[in-house]
């Protein structure tokens, strides 16, 4: 039997999810037509903007459908780019190098392209961005600043930002701010309206809901110009015909998350520090990549001298065990880890490291089974060194 390890990934869909997506896939009318099937699709997408809302903290007027949380990310740092830029006044993008690639290859195309201009906020070794530098930054160049961007919660590491601290700050300059908070809701608790967020990205398939729908929630009073343009669906930020059937799943997947957020946080924590446990115990060598940084409960990233990463999930992959070398949005290529490498980790370090991600379906046994594995692994991927061949 297969313990997969690497719900940060992807998680399964949950089947009440699965039931409730191909129960809609049926649905005869495009939610835009006014006849009564067309209505028909209409209620169902309206039920979930506001399932969705409720779980984030939202107003259901501010979650915008999308196809997941690449192009939220997008969407939100090109869409408040060219919204705040029109007179080449606000160039600066600021965002942290520990971002996910949905947000730093967009930022660095607007670079190329575009005349933004990215300001990389420094973080610690522990990968914690540093909000001292930030509020310095923000006081002698707020009025160049086009947008800030945050993640909430580290896809690898799952070090957990202060995103209030950080909409604080911004909001003394006006400045609007974007969070990825694709790793951190169903995780941690998120409230979008609390925070003073401009957006937010999240995506279904992290959270039991199925790959290619996700939402980016946008502040009522934020200006945003769209990527794509057509019928005007979604306030205008998101022209297509609307996905129901996906919606909907997406909105229950969002309502379960929610409604087991303090069991899943019980029960994780537990599975998380048996396995940090083990493994230090196993490999005194190992290093828990995020120290005593604030992080998500269901999250143990280690990096192991000596091994390449792949060796390891290669060799823990044969013995049944999945888990991730890092992010597995990189469309399998091998490199060292970005965040790592920001995190002031030498090469041979960024390449070694292993996340291994939990949900409420994963059992003390499953933490087990990758104990057990993890010695003769460690032993055969460090003979063969940093390479993975
Ligand atoms: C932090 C973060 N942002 C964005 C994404 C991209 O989301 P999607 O796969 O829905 O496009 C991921 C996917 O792993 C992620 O972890």
């Amino acid at each position: 039997m297969v313990v997969y390890l690497d719900h940060a990934a992807t998680s399964p869909i949950r089947p009440e999810v699965l039931e409730c997506y191909t129960q809609h896939l049926s649905l005869v009318g495009n939610p835009s037509s006014v006849h009564s099937s067309g209505q028909l699709a209409r209620k169902a997408l309206e039920e979930a903007r506001e399932q969705v809302a409720n779980a984030i903290g939202a107003n259901r007027n501010e979650v915008i459908f999308t196809s997941g949380g690449t192009e939220s990310d997008n969407l939100a740092i090109k869409g408040l780019f060219w919204a705040r830029n029109k007179d080449a006044s606000r160039p600066l993008i600021v965002s942290a190098a520990t971002e996910h690639h949905a947000v730093i290859d967009p930022i660095d195309w607007l670079e190329k392209e575009q005349g933004a201009e990215a300001v990389w906020v420094p973080v610690d070794e522990r990968g914690v961005v540093d909000l001292v530098w930030l509020k310095e930054f923000l006081t002698n160049n707020h009025e160049r600043v086009a947008l800030i961007s945050l993640m909430w919660a580290n896809n690898e590491t799952g070090v957990i930002t202060d995103i209030n601290e950080v909409v604080e700050l911004a909001k003394t300059f006006d400045i609007p701010v974007h969070s990825d908070a694709v790793a951190a809701f169903g995780h941690i608790s998120i409230n979008f309206a609390q925070t003073g967020l401009t957006a937010m990205s999240i995506t279904a398939h992290k959270v039991g809901g199925p790959v290619g729908v996700g939402a980016l929630v946008v502040a009522r009073s934020a200006k945003l110009t769209s990527l794509v343009h057509g019928g005007g669906q979604e306030r205008a930020m998101r022209s297509g015909t609307m996905n129901a059937a996906g919606a909907k799943a997406f909105g229950l997947a969002c309502e379960l998350a929610v409604s087991i957020l303090d069991s899943h946080r019980a029960h994780t924590v537990i599975l998380r520090d048996r396995l940090v446990e083990g493994v230090l115990k196993l490999v005194p060598t190992a290093r828990f990549s995020r120290a005593d940084a604030p992080g998500l409960p269901d999250n143990a990233h280690f990096t192991f001298a000596g091994c390449s990463g792949d060796s390891l999930l290669f060799l823990l992959d044969q013995a049944g065990v999945c888990v991730s070398n890092g992010s597995a949005c990189q469309a399998g290529v091998t490199a060292a880890s970005h965040v790592l490498l920001a995190m002031g980790r030498d090469e041979s370090e960024a390449s070694g490291c292993l996340r291994m991600t939990f949900s409420h379906t994963n059992t003390i046994e499953d933490v087990d089974a990758f104990l057990a594995a993890l010695p003769q692994a460690h032993a055969s991927a460090h003979r063969a060194g940093y390479t993975s061949s």
